[in-house]
């Protein structure tokens, strides 16, 4: 069995500097928010090209405090991508505000500035941009019209960490940006874990008391309402190992990812846009019959998944006052398969993935 991703791989390949990491917070004078986040945040703002990094408990936290520290709140519209996973538009909810679903690009998958700006009214706020499975959102375009209608903009860079779009880092566009530490994720932990990055100091420092029950510095005393969501030391001091791994495995994302081109160019499959900054966190191609295709590889022991159905425009918890209709986002959220793309899984394996494929596409069930 080819599974689709497989987070223990990893921890596997890396084991010996993993267990060195965790030794050295075992053996050290403190757990909770001790030298290996502050170790972890300098390396990170630095390889985000940012002046700032503060640690939080996970992507979800990391959107929503960042929200929360930029002044959104109960009243305010955030304009997001109703392509992605649910904890973006979460974390909207989790600090006041109204989720405002955009329609994305139907090529890069990622907010369609038109429509961002078609979105953008009374209340909005914010701009939440994704970039999608490592691709970058049109971050020129999105952050021209947020400076030219007063909006923040929090990059959700859950799924770009190493990413750049012309050569510079997704995640130094906006005032804020996101990161999770999923174990899936290209950049992950052994648990949860996130960061928000920000060129802005007084923000890092309404993050750093937001994630310490609204403590500021030693005090132990509450200025506003905060929260417990720190970034755990453990997860810090792997995280802070597997770092200097992370652009060499982003090149063999592009690698797999260029080498599926290849393979797979000219079937039926829809492949995924081409952009030299893409990290990859995903290859999603799109097929008319998805589930079919689905259900047949994982027969031939590839396992596939599907991200995201539906769109969050249909989800219970985001859909009231939402357009009902998003044509693109439907369209791709019932056509879009993750093929394995984790190198620890992917690596020797594109070539079997890809004859599958060309199998089932050949003779059609
Ligand atoms: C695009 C996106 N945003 C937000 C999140 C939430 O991150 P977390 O699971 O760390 O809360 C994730 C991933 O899980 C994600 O892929």
């Amino acid at each position: 069995m080819i599974p689709q991703a497989a987070p223990p791989l990893r921890v596997a390949r890396f084991r010996r500097e993993i267990d060195a990491a965790i030794a050295e917070v075992l053996s050290g004078p403190s757990f909770i928010l001790g030298a290996a986040v502050a170790a972890f945040e300098h390396a990170f703002a630095n390889h985000a090209g940012v002046e700032h990094c503060v640690g939080v408990a996970s992507g979800t936290d990391a959107l929503a405090l960042a929200l929360r520290a930029l002044g959104i709140g109960p009243g305010d519209e955030v304009v997001v991508p109703a392509l992605t996973f649910a904890g973006t538009a979460q974390a909207v909810l989790h600090c006041g505000a109204s989720p405002r679903f955009a329609e994305v690009d139907p090529h890069t998958r990622c907010l369609d500035p038109a429509a961002v700006a078609a979105a953008i009214g009374q209340r909005t706020a914010a701009i939440l941009p994704v970039h999608l499975f490592g691709f970058p959102a049109d971050m020129p375009a999105l952050t021209a019209l947020a400076a030219r209608h007063g909006l923040a903009v929090v990059e959700d860079c859950a799924q770009s960490h190493g990413a750049t779009l012309d050569g510079r880092p997704l995640g130094s566009f906006g005032h804020a940006a996101a990161y999770s530490f999923y174990p899936t994720k290209n950049l992950g932990g052994i648990g949860d874990g996130g960061a928000v990055v920000t060129r802005d100091p007084a923000l890092a420092a309404r993050l750093r008391s937001l994630r310490n029950y609204g403590f500021e510095g030693p005090e132990r005393v509450s200025r506003r309402l905060g929260f417990n969501a720190r970034l755990d030391e453990i997860q810090a001091a792997i995280l802070l190992a597997l770092l200097p791994h992370l652009d060499a495995g982003n090149a063999e994302r592009r690698a797999i990812a260029a080498r599926y081109r290849a393979l797979l160019a000219g079937t039926s499959l829809g492949l995924p846009p081409e952009d030299e900054g893409c990290v990859y966190h995903q290859f999603a191609v799109t097929h008319a019959d998805r589930d079919g295709l689905m259900r047949r590889l994982a027969r031939s022991g590839i396992g596939t998944a599907i991200h995201y159905a539906p769109g969050l425009h249909r989800h219970p918890a985001f859909a009231e006052g939402q357009p009902n209709s998003l044509p693109v986002t439907d369209a791709l959220a019932a056509t879009l398969l993750s093929l394995p793309i984790q190198p620890e899984v992917a690596a020797g394996a594109v070539e079997r993935v890809a004859a599958a494929i060309q199998e089932c596409l050949s003779c059609p069930a």
